[in-house]
């Protein structure tokens, strides 16, 4: 199978008071084309920085100290590459509040007109009645009345779906979303995950960026945990949920409800700050399984886990 996304012992670091903190630790992660790949973490292991390492939009005191980011085979990361080819055209970013995509102060059409007619080439109808499609493909009825809003007239659920079919009119291959249904209630966060799916059985290949695992056992196909800007299990989202191996995915899992009965569990404690140093394995101070090598002696990632306890 053939892989659209390939990284590579990525190391990225952040200069905090003229002091160097990794971020993201001797990551390898590959990504095989027309899948949609989930990557799970709590809220500060490092999956958006991993991601806009990706996009090449990393915030300015950020420093990738190693590695290569293959996308078909080209190295996102060597000099001599152009960004502007990939970014937006090869790969689309879906983030998880729209209005950072869009701008309030044009309408839809205009927003959607340049992506479409980037040359500037085609009839005006002509653009218009491609956007209209796209627009009724992700479920935004009344396209065509659609077109002159603008950003704040519609609800998140919809902006949602602009930002989706505006990265479909890029004729992207690789589609980058980033917690695209956190804010947005249940039943919308249904309907976006079910065109997420739509979009991925046309052929192109997602990777969906979440801290809910419930997304990951109904729609996705592989499912990376990432703690604190490493990967610590990988395995099909179906094996993940049958036979979980490490300490944080088992405690992700509990996580989850089960029914209406039972008390929701959590996980004691919360993810360090990256200017924490911990020796031995990161996820060691939470752990319920943790022994005395765990705390001096950082685990190799072998046969998809990465924990001393295999
Ligand atoms: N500009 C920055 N300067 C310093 N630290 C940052 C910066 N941006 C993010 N971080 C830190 O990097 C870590 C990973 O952040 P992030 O990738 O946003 O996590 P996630 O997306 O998994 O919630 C966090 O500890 C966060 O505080
Ligand atoms: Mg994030």
């Amino acid at each position: 199978m053939q892989n659209i996304l390939e990284i590579e012992n990525l190391n990225l670091s952040f200069l905090i008071d003229n002091k160097k903190f990794n971020c993201i630790k001797n990551l390898n992660l590959t990504f095989e084309k027309g899948k949609m790949h989930g990557i799970v973490g709590e809220s500060g292991c490092g999956k958006t920085m991993l991601m806009s390492s990706v996009l090449g939009i990393l915030p300015n005191n950020a420093h990738i100290d190693t590695g290569k980011i293959l996308f078909n085979g080209e190295n996102l990361l060597d000099s001599n590459t152009n960004l502007i080819k990939f970014r937006g055209r090869k790969i689309a970013y879906i983030p998880q509040d729209p209005m950072t995509s869009l701008n309030p102060l044009y309408t839809i059409e205009n927003q959607l007109l340049e992506v479409v007619n980037l040359d500037g080439k085609k009839p005006l109808d002509e653009a218009r009645e491609i956007i209209i499609q796209k627009l009724e493909e992700v479920g935004i009825q009344n396209a065509k009345e659609r077109l002159k809003s603008y950003p704040h007239e519609l609800s998140g659920g919809m902006r949602q779906r602009i930002i989706i079919a505006m990265a479909l009119l890029t004729g992207a291959e690789l589609i980058i979303a980033d917690e695209p249904t956190t804010a947005l209630d249940v039943t919308i966060q249904a309907q976006i995950m079910e065109i997420l799916v739509r979009i991925k059985n046309s052929g192109k290949t997602i990777i969906l960026i979440t801290h809910n695992l419930a997304l990951i056992w109904q729609y996705v196909d592989t499912a990376t945990i990432m703690y604190l800007g490493e990967i610590v299990e990988r395995n099909s989202a179906k094996g993940l949920f049958k036979n979980p191996q490490h300490p944080y995915t088992k405690a992700l899992i509990q996580t989850l409800p089960k029914g209406t009965e039972e008390k929701l569990k959590n996980i004691k404690g919360q993810p360090s700050p990256i200017t924490e140093i911990i020796t031995g394995c990161a996820y060691h101070p939470r752990c319920d399984f943790c022994m005395e090598k765990c705390t001096t002696e950082h685990p190799e990632f072998k046969n998809n886990v990465m924990c001393h306890m295999y």
